[in-house]
């Protein structure tokens, strides 16, 4: 009998340690519905403008500069001191945003440096104490806001100016010897990151409460276990629940990345950020939530002497195969230290608006093909469930005008190109339909086909 309730027993503790081992905690209480609703202007959009600008702008060596460098506080100094964005016109920025197409915009309130653009009570390290001399996030706000443009916030966890931020694994005044770890101790002797903690808290509430509705808080980021020396920086560091908490309580509506360090929490972050990643990784991402970030040219600030500018079809391809996976494409602008983009980006950008002009419903309301359709050689799919449109996105124009689709026998009932409504024929060939597309491709890097279902 005493063995049976043993085992009994044991049994139920064996349930309760696999639940427990399988159900994610939470640190909310939204339910699924609700997050699909808060989530959903999110998904439609697809496309928004990430922006990184501050001090960095003027060395215009990468926004890590102060850290590769090995800068203390006083020899980067002289980029507050001469900071001076007399050509600063945001408004400027978010036409140009919006003739691109992109439906949101992201900007740095505060980067790894820890110089703010926002007028902040908690530090005189920001825009109103430079030649600037005024609140540029609440000009951005603004201006992006008068577009009809979505607003972000990008914050830096990081902080490689305030002086109880300890002394880690990427900061500038880091020891020479990563494992080094009395070293790390005596210049943390006086750091106190509690009070570093408290300072993000009342930053991010500054933020969450004087600009109105803030639609998106991009979070920058987690380095647990860095190095493997314990010099990384994790979510104690930043308090990262409380914080989490204190977003949803300020706005609850907005949406929150994934760099708080919170993976082991169902709730602990809205969407994953694959940074930086080739077109040919986002596939693994298929059917998570997720937004994929890139430049440019490699670096997020602006960057003089940087040559690896991307294409116009190269980007056009991060945007087309993003959506195809079921994701989202932030794109990034470094503005110059004069406060503008420079002629590379609105190039870029350009190019990319004169695409969107044509093509965006491919893009807007998009997601991956259904099952059963597969892509024509050369071509990606995305496709709208609202219209039951399928978009071909031709990135090989067939010589001869002929595409075939395999297997699409019965289940097309119209072909047009998506840029100007012009009905493309086809005929069946077994299960296959072939397009017949005029022999001239049209003045598309990658022109579009709409295939009604
Ligand atoms: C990285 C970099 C940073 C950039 C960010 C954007 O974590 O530290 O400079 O702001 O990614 O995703």
């Amino acid at each position: 009998m005493k063995s049976k309730v043993i085992s009994y027993l044991f049994s139920i503790c064996f349930v309760l340690w696999v639940y427990n081992a399988i159900a994610q905690k939470k640190i909310g209480h939204e339910t699924e519905e609700q997050k699909n609703k808060r989530m959903e202007w999110w998904k439609q959009d697809r496309f928004g403008m990430f922006i990184h600008w501050g001090l960095y702008a003027l060395p215009a060596r990468h926004e890590w500069v102060k850290s590769n460098e090995r800068l203390t506080n006083e020899e980067y100094q002289k980029y507050f001191d001469l900071f001076n964005p007399d050509l600063f016109d945001p408004k400027k920025w978010a036409k140009e945003a919006k003739a691109a197409g992109m439906k949101y915009a992201v900007l740095t309130t505060k980067h790894h440096e820890g110089f703010c653009l926002f007028d902040s009570k908690y530090t005189n390290y920001k825009a109103t104490n430079t030649a600037a001399g005024r609140d540029l996030v609440k000009e951005f706000v603004d201006a992006f806001r008068a577009e009809g443009i979505k607003v972000g916030f990008y914050y830096s966890l990081l902080d490689w100016h305030h002086p109880d931020y300890t002394v880690d694994y990427y900061h500038p005044l880091r020891p020479s010897n990563d494992a080094d770890t009395a070293a790390f101790n005596r210049l943390n002797a006086n750091r106190h990151m509690a009070v570093y903690r408290d300072y993000i808290y009342h930053q991010i509430t500054e933020l969450l409460t004087k600009y109105g509705k803030i639609d998106v808080l991009w979070l920058d980021f987690s380095f647990p276990n860095k190095g493997g020396h314990g010099h990384g920086k994790d979510k104690n560091d930043w308090g990262s629940v409380s914080l989490l908490k204190q977003i949803r309580k300020l706005q609850p509506s907005i949406i929150v990345n994934n760099r708080l360090d919170l993976n082991e929490y169902e709730d602990g972050g809205d969407f994953a950020t694959p940074e930086q990643v080739k077109t040919s990784a986002l596939a693994k991402f298929k059917g998570k939530t997720w937004e994929t970030c890139q430049t440019f040219s490699g670096s997020w600030g602006y960057y003089r002497d940087e040559h690896t500018w991307k294409t116009n079809r190269q980007l056009l391809d991060l945007l087309i195969t993003s959506v195809s996976n079921g994701g989202n494409l932030i794109l990034n602008v470094g503005p110059t230290a004069r406060g503008e983009f420079d002629y590379r980006a609105n190039k870029a950008l350009d190019s990319i608006g004169y695409w969107m002009h044509a093509n965006s419903k491919a893009i807007y309301g998009c997601t991956f093909a259904p099952d059963g359709f597969k892509a024509p050689d050369s071509t990606k799919l995305t496709y709208n469930a609202t219209t039951k449109r399928l978009y071909l996105h031709l990135y090989d124009y067939p010589s001869d005008g002929l595409l075939k689709l395999p297997g699409y026998k019965n289940k097309i009932k119209y072909a047009q190109f998506l840029h100007d409504n012009s009905e493309l024929k086809y005929v069946e060939d077994g299960n296959d339909i072939i397009l017949k597309l005029p022999v001239q491709k049209p003045l598309y890097e990658i022109p579009v086909v709409e295939l009604v279902l």
